[in-house]
């Protein structure tokens, strides 16, 4: 799997490349690449946006400049790219990210494209003939979709075989289909018992098929009611101190 990223700040990348599971992931042959659109502008001072017409705040990302870089990169039409290829918008209104989007990118057989946005994100133009997809990591807004490609290349590449180690599973964690779309059920090491806080007997038990169903049943609790950790012994937060030094 190839995972490109165009980005204005491909250095972002070097820091997360570095990780293990990435170092895992390339090693095991899949691809992590950085693109910077500012290398396939013609325009002077490297200029990749411009302002938006009909007024307003901020930099859009120019069409042209896009369409150059994908070209450079593909040596085809951006147009006929997303025939075969997902290319992804990282924009704050897109798709919700979630396990379901995540398998179908992790299915992709050649890889996928990750475009950041800065400013006021791309113009439209982009989204519309460039992309197969428009995808948000959360309803807020970042100062740039680079955090976003990271966290979408994050979820992917850990679906990857080879890029976690046999110790850790992608198979039966929050949100997987082995656990119907649940968050995961909780977990617990040694020691069994710490201030009087003890272990789930179950899990002691060595009864194999008793901690299966006891872990499906907590996973169900957690999808049916949220983990909302219980915090009536702690005061709730005040009102706001009107003097604005808290
Ligand atoms: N770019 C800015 N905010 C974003 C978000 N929440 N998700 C994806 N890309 C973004």
């Amino acid at each position: 799997m190839q995972v490109d990223v165009l980005t204005l700040f491909p250095e972002w990348f070097d820091w997360y490349r570095d990780q293990r599971h990435v170092r895992n992931a390339l090693a095991a042959g899949h691809e992590l690449r950085t693109f910077n659109p500012r290398d396939h502008t013609v325009l002077s001072g490297r200029q990749v946006d411009d302002t938006p017409f009909g007024g307003g705040a901020g930099m859009v990302l120019r069409v042209d400049v896009m369409e150059r870089a994908l070209r450079g990169i593909y040596g085809e039409d951006p147009v006929d790219l997303r025939t075969h290829r997902r290319v992804v918008a990282l924009t704050p209104g897109g798709r919700v990210l979630d396990d379901a989007l995540v398998d179908e990118l992790a299915a992709e057989p050649d890889g996928i494209t990750l475009l950041c946005g800065r400013y006021e994100g791309f113009d439209e133009r982009i989204l519309e003939h460039f992309c197969t997809d428009a995808v948000s990591i959360g309803q807020y807004v970042l100062a740039g979709g680079e955090l976003a490609a990271m966290v979408v290349a994050d979820v992917v590449l850990r679906k990857l075989p080879g890029t976690l180690g046999h110790e850790d599973s992608a198979v039966e964690e929050s949100f997987s289909a082995a656990l119907e779309g649940d968050p995961e059920y909780p977990h617990y090491t040694r020691p069994a018992k710490h201030r009087g806080w003890a272990v789930p007997d179950v899990l002691l038990s060595g009864h194999h098929e008793q901690i299966r169903r006891w872990r499906r049943e907590r996973s169900r609790e957690r999808g049916d009611a949220g983990l909302r950790l219980d915090r009536a012994d702690v005061a709730p937060p005040g009102p706001p101190d009107p003097s604005g030094e808290r």
